[in-house]
């Protein structure tokens, strides 16, 4: 028996004008968590579809528990104790927790002893056990679409787990979690090796590969470069071997010199579906030249100041100024027009049209205006040479460069997209919701370089993270929210993190 449960070898995957993985070798000890780690569009995802059963490999054999094996389909994979949690999230929103994990091998009762049914009953309490046995609470009787993100993530996991999966794939899973929920997911892995799982973690973030894993391959253009031990192995060293180069920790910054008022919020009050108060009376203001970034813990309203700001939301009360007029009343895209560009959370649903090309999606703001289009002609060479500027600027990678089709590019690479073609609107007011989220270290020095670059132009930036690195890097002026209120606004050099934190916790008060 092979020391291997997993077994890759000279895995070659090609694209239209690209080779995703080339000549890829990694091998995963029984029971270990083993990281993969490189930039975007490095070619992680691929590499785990083709184990997954969702591709096959053009060249290179799999081998399982030391058996070769050609995955045709998902469905064979999890015949082989192979399970995925993918990127983007798989469940039918209108159906229960306990459906959902059950489908297609749902427990099954004779009814009058003859006719076999479905026994959601036992469903119910199966899943009711196993989530205990893990400590991933669920209520199984709960509908998908009514609850949050980070169950939905235990539902998946829990989905794995009911069908007996002792090969666990994560993707990116921490991307979507909060700080506190991310410890909690950290802690469920660690669980699961103990119970004899093998874990294969996809992620950017150094500290999760530090905390949890045991091994760390990297991958670079589809190559592997090394397998590296994670105990011995520095967090600087990995990010040097993954982008190829010494990357920086630090963003460079210059003292901020404040412009004119280019954002003014005055008492804003926002509800949402159930007449709840999200938002509660907000005030603040946004110059010319500032970072302004807004603090808080996932849900405390945060994401609903920027959708009232960019015209997604309505206001209950108050006002929104842009540049000394009143757009309360305006339409997204009339306040589009009159300067403000938005990156907004939901990038699948809102950034991007994903049939469409990188480069039509890159011109998507600008196709109205001259040089694209003249007198009501579209001029293509107009929309390549800029999308060409923008791809070259913002180092988005991908098959076929601007004839790509967004579905086709990695989960990265269709954000620097819809990052770049924002910024590039030279808006007054720019709106980055969790810019950073999902990029790779080499990606995210980037994209904070061209934020501060903007600051510098005079561009009025509001920043809304969950991550507060990013916050005290990037920020001149900080803006506390928790529970719909703002509770302490300013100058970011007079604060602490753990001050911050506290604000963000409801534990300290203005001052
Ligand atoms: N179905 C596909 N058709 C064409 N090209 C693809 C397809 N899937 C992936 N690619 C290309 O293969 C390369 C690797 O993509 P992959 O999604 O594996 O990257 P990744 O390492 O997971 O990146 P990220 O960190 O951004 O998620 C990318 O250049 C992508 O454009
Ligand atoms: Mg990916």
């Amino acid at each position: 028996m092979s020391d291997y449960i997993v077994e890759m070898r000279h895995i070659t995957k090609r694209f239209p004008g690209i080779v995703a993985n080339d000549d890829v070798t990694i091998q995963v000890k029984k029971g270990e968590i083993f990281a993969l780690l490189g930039e975007n569009g490095a070619g992680k995802s691929t590499l785990m579809s083709m184990l997954f059963g969702m591709y096959e490999p053009d060249e290179g054999d799999i081998y399982i528990r030391g058996e070769k094996v050609r995955i045709s389909s998902p469905n064979h994979a999890t015949k082989l104790n192979i399970g995925m949690v993918h990127q983007h999230f798989k469940l039918v929103s209108n159906y229960t927790i306990a459906e959902n994990i059950v489908m297609g091998m749902e427990p099954v009762k004779k009814v009058l002893g003859l006719f076999p049914a479905v026994d959601m009953k036992q469903a119910n309490e199966d899943i009711r056990a196993l989530s205990q046995k893990y400590g991933l609470e669920v209520e199984p009787t709960d509908v998908i679409e009514n609850i949050n993100v980070s169950t939905q993530q235990r539902v998946e996991i829990l989905k794995m787990l009911y069908r007996e999966a002792e090969i666990l794939i994560f993707d990116e899973p921490t991307a979507v979690l909060t700080p506190q929920e991310i410890e909690f997911l950290l802690d469920i892995i660690k669980g699961l090796r103990e119970n004899g799982k093998t874990i294969i973690l996809i992620t950017h973030k150094l500290e999760e590969i530090k905390k949890v894993a045991d091994r760390c391959a990297i991958l670079n253009r589809g190559r592997l470069i090394d397998v590296l031990d994670v105990k011995e192995t520095s967090t600087r060293k990995m990010a040097n071997l993954m982008v190829g180069r010494e990357v920086s920790f630090e963003t460079p910054k210059k003292e901020p010199e404040f412009g004119k008022e280019v954002l003014k919020v005055e008492h804003m009050t926002v509800v949402n579906q159930d007449h709840f108060e999200v938002v509660k009376d907000v005030s603040f203001t946004v110059h010319g030249g500032e970072i302004f970034a807004i603090a808080g813990v996932a849900g405390n309203g945060q994401i609903e100041v920027a959708d009232a700001i960019a015209g997604l939301l309505p206001l209950h009360k108050g006002k929104v100024w842009l540049n000394g007029k009143d757009i309360t009343e305006e339409s997204i895209r009339r306040r589009a027009l009159e300067g403000i560009s938005y990156i907004p959370e939901d990038r699948q649903n809102y950034g991007i049209v994903m049939d469409f090309t990188l480069s039509e999606n890159l011109g998507l703001r600008s196709y109205f205006r001259e040089p694209f289009s003249r007198k009501g002609i579209l001029d293509k060479k107009a929309f390549d040479s800029y999308a060409e500027d923008l791809i070259d600027k913002y180092d988005i990678r991908s098959g076929q460069g601007l004839r790509t089709v967004v579905r086709s590019m990695s989960g990265g690479n269709q954000q620097k997209a819809i990052i770049a073609r924002e910024i590039e609107q030279e808006s007054d007011l720019m709106i980055f919701v969790q810019p950073t989220r999902g990029l790779d270290i080499g990606a995210i020095e980037n994209i904070r370089r061209q934020m501060i670059g903007e600051r510098d132009k005079g561009k009025a930036i509001l920043l809304i993270s969950l991550e507060l690195d990013e916050i005290m890097d990037c920020a001149d002026t900080i803006g506390v929210i928790y529970n719909g209120k703002i509770q302490k606004i300013a100058d970011a050099r007079t604060l602490t993190t753990n001050e911050v934190g506290e604000f963000m916790m409801g534990v300290k008060r203005h001052a």
